[in-house]
């Protein structure tokens, strides 16, 4: 990558208190925890309480990666906060974070590519400390998945959960941070996972809450499809953009959808289950926050050493992914 090594200075994690079990599911649609558990490798998820709002999680995780990385609300010159759930359509989650903060140097903008948000904010919030405009940048993934979730429909009420992860990113040693960004598209593939009420082509009405066109929609196994083509093919061409192979591999933190088709990028990578991040079992799929609380949480347990060759992965709406390889 050209100009000045851009890399991760310190991570955070915020998520709600509130758990919601497969048991209680159970009691609220036609599911059970064996069905869950099987087909998707989650037993329970955070929810949000009435109160939060994704500006919320993204402050407590925020205020964890600062302190990590040293660095005040004043040394922030850019706010990226990925996200598909922000507090309301305008202003952005990101200047309501900026002002929570006090942070008020830091230029702030939220970005939407659903799960794979976090990648392409790292992509962005690098690009621009690289290239000698800004110093440091706080990357945020938060979600509250749980408010725009239809708890009547077992197909996607099963997934979905509340959570932020954030890092302070700015310039590091030689050698060390962001090696490579693979980011992708394809637009064709929309209609299989969004919400489509509330935005200028459906302006929220009677009919667009009669018809629940402010939940998520999801073709389940179309997307589970797409997903396990991408992971791979994804994670191996940040890999080659980095000029390192599938060996070189010390940590791999997917985004956590479901884990099998985190136990397929595996396979395709050669890849043993030590040397990956795995919690969707605790977090549901969390959409951008999931990769960010992944990499935190990777950091809490001690999993990641200087030197280490990292890569990130997601996927999700848009269709969009993202993938990059990095050295701790
Ligand atoms: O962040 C990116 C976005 N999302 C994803 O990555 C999700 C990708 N997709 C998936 O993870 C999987 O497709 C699901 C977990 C959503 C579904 O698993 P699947 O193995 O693809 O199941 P399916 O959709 O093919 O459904 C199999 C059966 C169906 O019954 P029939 O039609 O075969 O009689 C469903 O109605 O399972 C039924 N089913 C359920 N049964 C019990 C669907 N949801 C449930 C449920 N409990 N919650």
């Amino acid at each position: 990558m050209n100009g000045r090594p851009v890399g991760i200075l310190g991570t955070g994690k915020y998520v709600p208190d509130r758990v919601l079990t497969n048991e209680q599911l159970e009691q609220m649609v036609e599911t059970n925890d064996e069905w869950i558990t099987s087909r998707t490798g989650i037993k329970e998820r955070r929810i949000a309480s009435d109160a939060q709002a994704s500006s919320d999680l993204a402050y407590e995780a925020a205020v964890q990666a600062m302190a990590a990385a040293n660095v005040t609300a004043e040394d922030l010159d850019l706010i990226v906060v990925a996200t598909i759930t922000p507090d309301m359509a305008f202003p952005s989650t990101a200047c309501i974070l900026q002002e929570k903060l006090g942070a008020k140097q830091a230029a702030a903008f939220d970005l939407s590519a659903a799960c794979s948000g976090f990648i392409y904010g790292l992509a962005n919030a690098s690009s621009l400390i690289a290239s000698g405009l800004y110093r440091n940048a706080l990357v945020v993934g938060a979600e509250c998945l749980s408010k725009i979730t239809d708890y009547t429909d077992r197909n996607t009420c099963i997934l979905f959960g509340d959570g932020a992860g954030a890092v302070v990113i700015g310039e590091v040693p030689e050698g060390r941070g962001f090696r490579s960004f693979e980011l992708g598209a394809d637009g064709s593939g929309g209609e299989l996972l969004r919400v489509s009420g509330g935005g200028s082509r459906n302006p929220v009405s009677q009919h667009t809450i009669d018809e629940k066109l402010h939940y998520i929609y999801m073709a389940g196994r179309d997307v589970f499809k797409f997903a396990v083509r991408i992971m791979g093919s994804a994670a191996e061409e940040a890999l080659r953009k980095a000029g390192l192979g599938k060996e070189d591999i010390d940590l791999l933190v997917p985004h956590q959808a479901n884990i099998r088709i985190i136990q397929s990028a595996l396979e395709r990578l050669d890849l043993p289950e030590d040397k990956c991040v795995v919690n969707v079992n605790k977090y549901g799929n969390v959409s951008a926050a999931s990769i960010p609380i992944a990499l935190a949480e990777a950091v809490e347990e001690g999993r990641v050493q200087e030197g280490d060759v990292l890569v990130l992965v997601g996927f999700g709406g848009g269709l969009t992914w993202g993938a990059s390889a990095l050295v701790w």
